[in-house]
């Protein structure tokens, strides 16, 4: 007892100095954050009060570059204007110029030949990678590893700051449930938690420490808000959303964002409630510069302005203009609206003047926290992008990432991993061969042909000999940007080659899926199956081997019951960016055992979409009666889904053993949740092991399970683990209609398991 008293003396005494210092470390970087900040206002205000009202127009303009579109045309004459507009100083930023040169000569007219020789923000869609390229972003989400999304990020920021970009427009945080969507491959998949937590990582990354480094890029938090939730999965499409799934479904993860510091956000082309999210005040001015007290700057999306007038709200241009920058865009991507019109309505009294400068002074404090006042010229280093672009160790870091992102979907009998000697494989399908699909889409600055294919990274592996057949196309054309990309192709004149490979084989190693432009923007698809004649050839090789292992290369769920059914081990391989046949090499021979979880359900059909884990339930779930058919089902297909949210197997084993926790609780403490795993598998592993609740009545309905917590925990073979989740208000909690937090007493249960398809549960309740 004694000697307990006297740690715990010398505790407190170590404590009363070590605390002190570090107490005194936290507020000297608060002190000085604030006196930069300080300094940062002062610096901004002395120049706004320089600038001339079109001056500061000029900084809500943004004009794109030169040779990459990201977008519709833009309009006839834009081209010749934006030099003028450039050394006039009416031009805030540019996006897509890239390249140190290309950069510099943008970047020298604006500093040198304007009167007041203010730096452009130069902004690129650095999305999954610059040059080098790691998993598209849905896939890292599948590795749930917070630590490895962070550096990957990083490293994507490092290599685009070194080509002279200083903004990413990523990360892309729009939950999404419906995989028709070709955009589901850019974001964190359907879950709101999980996309928050990636949020914050991929924030962390892009930004660094510190972002006036050379290594850093300003992130983008988009598209603001509810793009995701595109009728019947058409991009673009309208949003139509209730106050509850808008606040607690769709906009946690931008709040997030906002939390770790974003400093800009994306508005988007949706209109949400018959409003434009370009022209909605209430999302931009009410909610994120107002509740959350945002003070960074709004981009709007590409000629999203203009469209105003498509969607039937805005009269004409000058109009769109006056309503986009009263609700709170503050920069104006391809539509020259702002440099166009906004003068005018401010002088003839339609917008207020201090609405222009509070929008410079958003963007130059942006510029100004870069660092590019103090050296506008300090990501233009030739040196610096030779030795830095595609830098070894930017490779090592997408290969971490990549093996982290498969996830291993089925794998009966153990077909799973390969033996590495003496075995006859058969690797057949387009995507095997193809070194650049794996670069999947959003990889502007990546060369074709760069990534390393499935059988360059099984030539990694030499004991076994390998036998490669086409069998078919993936039915897709070449052209990036063209409209008609999918060709109806029935092609099957290479389907005896492939049957004769796989014939007597240990092993037939399918890759097939998706080509890396059928997902992504504007390729949006309303069938989930494999495209093309690829299920047809899957179906001719099982006649002759039925010891297939499918990889699957795509970038968004697909609907694959037969291959479900009947081929014996399946890996998501997704679309994983530069190091991609190294990573699936890895997984096949078993040199990485696979960690990752489906951060999307995948849907047995098509017609089951929007399917996703944390459903409400309805008032007749389940089967009331044998017989009965009056309750919420399909005919024709389960409601669950092939393969759930969470999902993803070992080639170990683990065991959820038990799972404690307090009874009640009451409000405003912390709950404490005991589970306990095991490996009983032979081999090491890692799993995500997941945490869910469900609030069972609340004034508002909740869904059935919520995820809450997550921990990645490795463990010997017949090693056990305690894991402890904490619950607390945060995680309690929803928001009500009328958009407020609470948590109401009431009974909750609790689930833990490997995916959302948990094994333990139990129960508590919170008290008042
Ligand atoms: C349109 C896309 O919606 C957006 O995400 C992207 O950042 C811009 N184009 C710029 O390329």
């Amino acid at each position: 007892m004694r000697y307990i008293i006297k740690i715990l003396v010398y505790t407190f005494i170590i404590c009363l100095f070590t605390c002190k210092e570090n107490n005194n470390n936290v507020l000297a970087v608060n002190e000085d954050k604030n006196r930069l900040s300080n300094d940062i206002e002062n610096k901004v205000n002395n120049l706004l009060n320089k600038m001339t009202l079109e001056e500061k127009i000029g900084q809500m303009n943004q004009y794109n570059g030169f040779w990459d579109l990201t977008g519709p045309k833009p309009k006839e004459g834009a081209a010749a204007k934006k030099y003028e507009h450039l050394r006039k100083g009416y031009v805030g930023s540019m996006l897509n110029v890239r390249g140190v040169k290309e950069v510099m000569s943008v970047q020298k007219i604006a500093v040198e030949e304007t009167r007041l020789g203010i730096p452009l923000i130069i902004g690129f869609d650095v999305i999954h990678g610059y040059e080098t390229l790691s998993p598209i972003p849905l896939a890292e989400s599948a590795s749930w590893d917070l630590e490895a999304i962070k550096k990957s990020a990083a490293m994507a920021a490092e290599e685009a700051a070194a080509a002279g970009i200083n903004w990413t427009f990523a990360p892309m945080v729009d939950v999404s449930r419906d995989a028709r969507w070709g955009r589901v491959m850019e974001g964190a998949g359907e879950d709101t938690y999980l996309g928050s937590k990636i949020a914050v990582a991929r924030v962390q990354g892009f930004q660094g420490e510190d972002l006036s480094s050379y290594k850093s890029l300003a992130a983008c938090a988009k598209h603001f808000a509810a793009y995701g939730f595109a009728e019947s999965g058409r991009d673009y499409n309208t949003a139509d959303v209730g106050t509850s799934t808008l606040n607690n479904v769709i906009l946690p993860p931008f709040k997030a964002a906002k939390e770790a510091g974003v400093r800009t956000f994306m508005n988007s082309f949706n209109e949400l409630n018959g409003i434009p999210a370009t022209g909605d005040k209430y999302l931009q001015r009410d909610v994120l510069k107002g509740q959350w007290n945002f003070n960074g700057f709004i981009v709007s999306d590409w000629g999203s302005i203009t469209e105003m007038i498509a969607h039937g709200h805005a009269k004409d241009g000058k109009h769109a203009a006056e309503l986009a920058v009263k609700a709170g865009s503050d920069m104006d991507m391809e539509s020259y609206l702002y440099v166009e019109e906004l003068a005018k309505l401010v002088k003839e009294g339609k917008v207020e003047e201090a609405l222009i400068t509070d929008a410079a002074r958003r963007i130059l404090r942006v510029k100004f926290e870069l660092g590019l006042f103090d050296d506008p010229y300090k990501y233009l280093n030739e040196q610096r992008e030779k030795e830095i672009i595609g830098h070894q160790k930017f490779h090592e870091a997408s290969l971490d990432i990549a093996t982290k992102s498969i996830v291993l979907l089925k794998n009966e009998n153990n077909l799973l991993p390969l033996k590495k000697e003496g075995q006859n494989i058969a690797v057949i399908g387009a995507l095997a061969n193809d070194k650049t699909s794996p670069l999947g889409s959003w990889r502007i600055a990546a060369k074709d042909s760069t990534a390393v294919s499935v059988l360059e990274g099984l030539k990694n592996y030499q004991g076994n000999t390998i036998y490669y057949a086409k069998g078919a196309d993936v039915s897709i054309g070449k052209q990036e940007f063209a409209t008609e990309i999918e060709v109806n192709n029935n092609d099957k004149s290479g389907f005896e080659e492939a049957i004769n490979v796989a014939k007597n084989k240990d092993a037939v190693i399918m890759v097939l899926g998706e080509h890396g432009y059928q997902s992504g923007e504007g390729r949006s698809r309303t069938q989930l199956g494999l495209p093309g004649v690829q299920q047809e050839l899957l179906e001719a090789v099982y006649k002759v081997n039925k010891n297939i292992i499918l990889v699957l290369n795509n970038g968004r769920p697909l609907a694959i019951n037969w291959a479900d059914k009947h081929i014996p081990s399946i890996i998501e391989a997704w679309q994983l960016g530069s190091q991609s046949g190294n990573a699936i090499a890895k997984i096949l021979y078993g040199d990485y055992n696979p960690s990752a979880k489906l951060p999307m359900s995948f849907p047995r059909s098509v017609g089951q979409v929007p399917i996703y884990y944390n459903y409400k339930n309805t008032g007749r779930p389940t089967l009331p009666a044998p017989d009965v058919v009056f309750w919420s089902h399909y005919q024709d297909e389960a409601n669950t889904p092939l393969y759930p949210f969470g999902h993803g197997l070992s080639y170990t084993n683990f065991k959820y053993e038990t799972i404690s926790v307090q009874n009640s609780y009451s409000t405003s403490g912390n709950v404490e949740v005991l589970i306990k795993l095991t490996n009983t598998g032979t081999l090491k592993g890692k799993e995500v092991v997941q945490l869910y609740i469900q609030d069972t009545y609340a004034s508002v309905t909740r869904p059935v399970k919520e995820l809450k917590g997550f921990q990645l925990v490795e463990l010997e073979p017949g090693e056990s683990k305690n894991i402890t989740f904490t619950l607390t208000d945060k995680e309690l909690g929803f928001y009500n209609n009328q958009g407020i937090y609470i948590v109401e007493p009431g009974d909750f249960k609790v689930f833990a398991g490997g995916s959302s398809n948990t094994v333990l549960e139990s129960k508590f309740e919170i008290v008042k």
